[in-house]
């Protein structure tokens, strides 16, 4: 039986219309088209009307079936929350990173003398995919608590041919069985592995002729990633390997100018990557060619703060017309966390961008930056029915009120899987 679901009453509908085909830039990214007092019709797993109470009821007549009807009063509904960026997929944690950072050693030279990412990779590698499932599981869990329904996934704690499989087969595994939508990408480059200390270009070969062909071949991710960095990939590896994903299917992404000024952002533009992630010693120039291109810039507000560096130039970004996009980067080492919401939150305390321009750009932006635009993002007919529904009487309260999870419902494809702020019993991946 299919469900028909009438959200009605909410204090205020954020649909985000209008941006199923590009994202929004500029201006537009404080247009969240506003519905006050209004309802959604979900049926089955896709929207089927989004208005006023009255024109819903009217709406209603013309559908057959019981109608289970959802009371939004005093509360703000989004679309589900998109997070297209994590490192979902680990083993271990580094809080012990985090005690060393405190004392004012850096991200990069953990990572130089061994640790930081290798040391995730020592983890991930001990652990069986099962393990890597059942913790993934977990974190998708509390993505879900925090109104996120679908999330980008990377690889590249394994950094061996088959360690890199493992944990792209933990995220199909995870796609397959967690209601919440897990978008794959091969993120090989993500470190040189101590094998190659020293050898980086015989790693990249390892890459482009082993990896990606492999990857490809057992459609296990739809991007390709590198962490573009001052001593991990140059700009030169970087082209080569992107270059090399796009040969396979693979649509390009970058971690870029994180923390020195590579070029990263230029190098996105060049390879027409689906976006350009980081951004936070981006010039003037990676602006400018970011703002003239597709490249969806995402943002990690969260990353910078748990690495205690100054954030990206966002306001900068927004008024040369750069897409943006928000990420929680949920990782062991300098993100982990899995609340959007809070990020949303940072986001605005930070960079000073607006509620408005927040939900932007973890909404419709954010499915942009993962090739989903078409889907999800916005509350809009014939769009899946992933909706959000936040204890909070506007919008503007869903940062005012900062640091708690005001998340109430949570609906994937038509399905509750949160409600009360917990979750639903035996909740699984929705087939209707
Ligand atoms: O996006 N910068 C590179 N990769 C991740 C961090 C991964 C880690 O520290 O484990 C990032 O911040
Ligand atoms: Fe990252």
């Amino acid at each position: 039986m299919t469900i028909i679901t009438h959200v009605k009453s909410a204090a205020q509908i954020v649909t985000m219309k209008g941006a199923s085909y590009a994202p929004k830039k500029g201006k537009a990214m404080s247009e969240i088209g506003l519905i006050e007092n209004g309802s959604v019709v979900l049926i089955g797993d896709r929207i089927a009307f989004v208005g006023s109470d009255d024109d819903a009821a009217a709406f209603l007549e013309s559908v057959e079936g019981d109608v289970r009807i959802i009371d939004a009063s005093g509360k703000v509904v989004t679309p589900g929350l998109v997070d297209p960026h994590t490192h979902l997929v680990y083993a271990g944690s580094r809080e012990k990173e985090f005690e060393m950072r405190l004392q004012g050693i850096k991200y990069i030279d953990i990572l130089k003398q061994g640790g930081g990412i290798l040391s995730s990779t020592r983890s991930t590698r001990e652990a069986t995919l099962e393990q890597l499932v059942e913790q993934g599981y977990a974190r998708l869990d509390r993505f879900l608590q925090h109104g996120v329904t679908t999330v980008e996934a990377k690889s590249g704690y394994g950094l061996t041919v088959q360690d890199e499989i493992k944990q792209l087969e933990a995220s199909r595994k995870l796609q397959e069985i967690h209601p919440i939508d897990v978008v794959s990408t091969f993120m090989g480059a993500h470190a040189i592995p101590v094998e190659y200390k020293g050898n980086p270009d015989a790693f990249v070969n390892v890459i482009i002729e082993q990896m990606i062909p492999l990857v490809a071949e057992k459609k296990l991710a739809e991007f390709c990633d590198v962490f573009c960095e001052e001593g991990v990939f140059t700009v030169e590896q970087s082209r080569k390997i992107l270059e090399a994903g796009k040969a396979f299917g693979l649509k390009a992404k970058i971690h870029a100018d994180e923390i020195v000024q590579t070029g990263g952002a230029e190098l996105a533009v060049e390879v027409d990557a689906a976006s350009a992630e980081h951004l936070l010693q981006t010039s003037d120039a990676g602006i400018q060619a970011l703002a003239n291109s597709h490249t969806i810039a995402v943002l990690l507000p969260a990353t910078a703060l748990f690495l205690m560096e100054k954030p990206a130039r966002a306001r900068r970004m927004i008024e040369e017309g750069v897409a943006i996009a928000l990420s929680t980067d949920c990782n062991p080492g300098s993100s982990p966390t899995q609340s959007m919401p809070f990020v949303m939150n940072i986001a605005c305390l930070s960079m000073l961008m607006t509620p408005a321009e927040v939900l932007t750009a973890a909404t419709i932006n954010a499915a942009h930056a993962i090739d989903r635009a078409d889907q999800i993002g916005s509350i809009e007919v014939g769009k899946k029915a992933d909706l959000v529904l936040f204890h909070a009487p506007n919008y503007q309260t869903l940062q005012y009120h900062f640091a708690v999870n005001l998340v109430d419902t949570v609906i994937k494809n038509g399905k509750i899987v949160v409600e009360g702020g917990v979750f639903i019993a035996n909740r699984k991946k929705a087939s209707n």
